[in-house]
């Protein structure tokens, strides 16, 4: 008998993180950072840590790991690896090399095991770095996920705190993963829709980082880009407007969405990490009138190894736009826009 991956775990994927304003608490009461070299640190949740070398060059340093997302191994080690690269790139930085972080229960076939590292050993090969060491112990579920180190220009940098009020929010890729994941998990994925998911989530972020590159990161281009992971699109919008110091209106029709997973969470299908991050969102969100629960939790939809959001200069949107398509990235929307007005919230119009 084949065993299935997520029946080995409780939660599944970036909806296994914590919720969000869980750790915050925290990390208040930890000593704060003093190395002026550190550029970027954990109090703008930015998706990782930036360390100045020299004018040049600065070090992009994170981590990500999680339980299975999918039952084929394989596949669970591209999604995580992918999903663990992913915060580099957000960065608007390029991966140098990677250790793999694994748990695995002493009862699994090691054969499963040698398939998660493949899958993750071919994902980092085509992000074009090598997996140099990691570590593994014996835990109840299996974990997998990498530490990636990477390498960004110090006036380059991507973060939370750029977005300026006028700019233009391009999504690239669609939404919908953590639902459809959940559907498969419980057997109700009827309309196989796992294929497309796992195909959404195992895509690297490299191509959309090239194109914020090709468009530029600073002033007159991208002003801020985060991956849109575990606290779903308005978490990680709220990241943004909160520590930019802006508002933002979103349109939902102009968001993609893997379609059946408008199916799936209409017949009430959605990982409890999203409904976590919509009762959490519920303070910084203005809901349309027309925009209804389900397109609600799509919008707080938990995702693994989603797509960066990217703020950008308005008279720079089509070029990203074109720059993005060019790569193939599996989105190119531009679903909003950041405002001066209602700092710290999000508008969402139907
Ligand atoms: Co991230
Ligand atoms: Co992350």
């Amino acid at each position: 008998m084949t065993i299935r991956l997520t029946k080995t775990a409780k939660r599944a994927g970036c909806a296994a993180k914590q919720p969000p304003g869980y750790l915050l608490p925290l990390l208040e009461r930890l000593p704060p950072i003093t190395d002026p070299r550190v550029l970027v640190g954990s109090s703008t949740a930015d998706d990782a840590a930036v360390y100045r070398l020299d004018d040049e060059r600065a070090l992009v340093t994170t981590t990500d790991f999680f339980t299975p997302i999918v039952d084929d191994p394989y596949q669970f080690g591209a999604v995580a690896a992918a999903n663990a690269l992913s915060d580099v790139y957000a960065m608007g930085g390029r991966p140098l090399t990677a250790l793999n972080l694994v748990g695995f229960p002493a009862e699994l076939d090691v054969e499963i095991l040698a398939e998660i590292l493949l899958g993750g050993a071919h994902k980092a090969a085509e992000a074009g770095i090598d997996l140099v060491g990691g570590h593994t112990i014996k835990s109840e579920e299996p974990i997998y996920g990498l530490a990636v180190t990477g390498i960004v220009q110090p006036d380059r940098i991507a973060s939370n705190t750029g977005g300026r009020p006028g700019d233009r929010l391009v999504l690239t890729k669609p939404l919908g993963t953590g639902i459809i994941t959940t559907a498969a998990k419980n057997d109700e994925d009827s309309r196989g829709a796992i294929t497309e998911a796992i195909a959404v989530m195992s895509a690297l972020n490299r191509s959309a980082a090239e194109a914020m590159d090709v468009v530029g990161i600073g002033e007159a281009g991208v002003h801020a880009a985060t991956d849109v992971t575990g606290f779903g699109l308005l978490g990680h919008l709220r990241n943004i407007v909160r520590a930019s110091s802006c508002g933002a209106v979103l349109e939902r029709a102009t968001i993609p969405v893997v379609e059946a997973a408008v199916a799936y969470v209409n017949a009430g299908i959605a990982p409890g990490g999203t409904h976590a991050n919509h009762r959490f969102l519920a303070d910084s969100v203005d809901w349309g009138r027309d925009v209804d629960k389900a397109d609600q939790l799509l919008l707080c939809d938990a995702q693994t190894s989603g797509g960066l959001l990217i703020a950008v200069a308005p008279d720079r949107t089509d070029a990203l736009v074109v720059a993005l398509q060019e790569r193939n990235t599996l989105a190119a929307a531009v679903v909003g826009e950041l405002v001066a007005d209602h700092p710290g919230r999000i508008a969402v119009r139907s």
